[in-house]
């Protein structure tokens, strides 16, 4: 039998483009694996009226138990798991002393394999099924990343970083060409394979020539289903420098869509410091800003207006950015997200609610990823990614969560007191994840 229920309380989003949140207090969440191997969701909503139509099913009985969406990370580096925590007068200062030399490691396969195991035990910890993840400009990394998330059958996103000047050695393209040739072989080994997707992953303007930029946009163009990855406009110096670099450009965006990076499932980290022009011409494009809090906090870069973006029609979700973001737990993203957004919010206005925050994190995500209707929800299709939270995680957790008074305070709760001890469980393709 490819069918199986679960009988929990049930958290998700009826309309996967509103953050508006449906709970099933007593719910049932009927799975389906599907001839090509996927497990599906086939069936959500309250148990006594589910429970006539699969009467046979097996069922999973978790009540007590919430069960929620896997949470979606849209910017993640895996090879800086063992930078996290390394403080810094700001980016670049960061970049060279810590960052560099563990990603100049990852030319060795053995190192890259350890780190990816790690990892993806430390993602799946917090209840993170989905990642676009940056691996380092070595292909050894790149395998490594997939092979690992492969095993553990999760739809998983990532690429090999280009960077080609402005870099020290051991990390440093030999040449334009032999990265964008690298990058096509790897979109061929790795793109569409089960659940995985390629990401073309410039690492930023300043440490890219024109001519590697601009091969990244033609393969981009050749290309449409794999993403684009990189970061813009994050810290001052940092924009400073490529306004040196690039003195033609309009602004720093604007490098990037001169050289063809702009598009539907382009993803551009931090987004701190734009103006209105640069949104308007992200959101034209279908272009998504992936919102590091975390990171933005930790290395003193600024505050994501989320105002803004709303107002511009921006595509954007949430982001751990390790290792600049100090935790890989969605609920430290969501409760630094909730700081943040009370900076353009201004001294009257109210921050981000739960459920917004919890939607960015989730749907709200996956839907800027382009992956709506396939992760990030347990609406009926989609793929059967999911957490199982437990709301007496700890005294505190279960003596606040029980005095909330609505699903809103419930939420709120969770958010600010909770990480990896309110995962109780994670599922992957319908299976306990590993
Ligand atoms: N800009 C260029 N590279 C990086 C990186 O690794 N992390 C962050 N936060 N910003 C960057
Ligand atoms: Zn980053």
């Amino acid at each position: 039998m490819s069918l199986h229920a679960y009988r929990a309380s049930l958290l998700w989003f009826p309309d996967p483009a509103s953050h508006h949140i449906q709970f099933e207090q007593d719910g049932l969440l009927v799975t389906e694996r599907g001839a090509d191997g996927v497990t599906r969701i086939k069936a959500i909503g309250p148990y006594d009226l589910l429970l006539a139509e699969y009467p046979q099913v097996p069922c999973t009985d978790w009540r007590g138990r919430w069960i929620a969406p896997g949470f979606v990370d849209m910017h993640i580096h895996y090879a800086q798991t063992d930078v996290i925590a390394s403080p810094a007068d700001g980016l670049l200062p960061w970049l060279n002393n810590y960052t560099f030399p563990q990603e100049m490691r990852f030319a060795d396969p053995a190192h890259a394999a350890e780190v990816a195991h790690f990892f993806f035990d430390e993602l799946l910890r917090h209840g993170v099924t989905t990642a676009l993840t940056f691996a380092t400009a070595h292909t050894a990394s790149v395998d490594a990343f997939f092979q690992e998330a492969q095993k553990r059958q999760l739809r998983m996103l990532g690429g090999r970083v280009l960077q080609d000047r402005h870099s020290p050695d051991g990390l440093r393209d030999s040449s334009a060409q032999q990265s964008l040739y690298e990058t096509e072989a790897l979109i061929g080994r790795w793109h569409g394979v089960d659940r995985l997707g390629y990401a073309i992953t410039p690492r930023f303007a300043p440490t890219s020539s024109e001519a590697q930029l601009r091969g990244a946009g033609e393969l981009a163009a050749q290309h449409p289903s794999v993403w684009v990855q990189t970061h813009v406009a994050e810290n001052a110096d940092e924009i400073r420098w490529v306004a040196e670099l690039f003195p033609q450009s309009r602004s720093y965006l604007g490098v990037y869509e001169e050289m063809g990076l702009l598009r539907e499932r382009s993803v551009y980290a931090h987004c701190l410091h734009l103006d209105a022009s640069d949104r308007d011409l992200m959101a034209e494009r279908g272009a998504a800003a992936a919102v590091c809090p975390t990171s933005n906090l930790f290395l003193d870069s600024g505050f994501f207006d989320f105002q803004l973006a709303q107002s511009h029609h921006l595509l954007h979700g949430l982001a751990s950015d390790v290792g600049g973001g100090t935790s890989f737990s969605p609920f430290h993203t969501m409760h630094a997200a909730y700081t943040v957004g009370r900076q353009s919010a201004g001294k009257n206005g109210h921050s981000l609610s739960a459920e917004q925050l919890w939607w960015l994190h989730t749907a709200g995500a996956a839907q800027a990823l382009g992956l709506g209707g396939v992760v990030g929800n347990l609406a009926v299709g989609c793929e059967a990614d999911f957490v199982l939270l437990n709301p007496q995680c700890t005294p505190l957790m279960g003596r606040r969560t029980a005095a909330a008074e609505s699903l809103q305070a419930q939420l709120f709760a969770m958010i600010v007191l909770g990480d990896d001890r309110l995962i109780e469980r994670v599922m992957v393709n319908g299976r306990t994840g590993a």
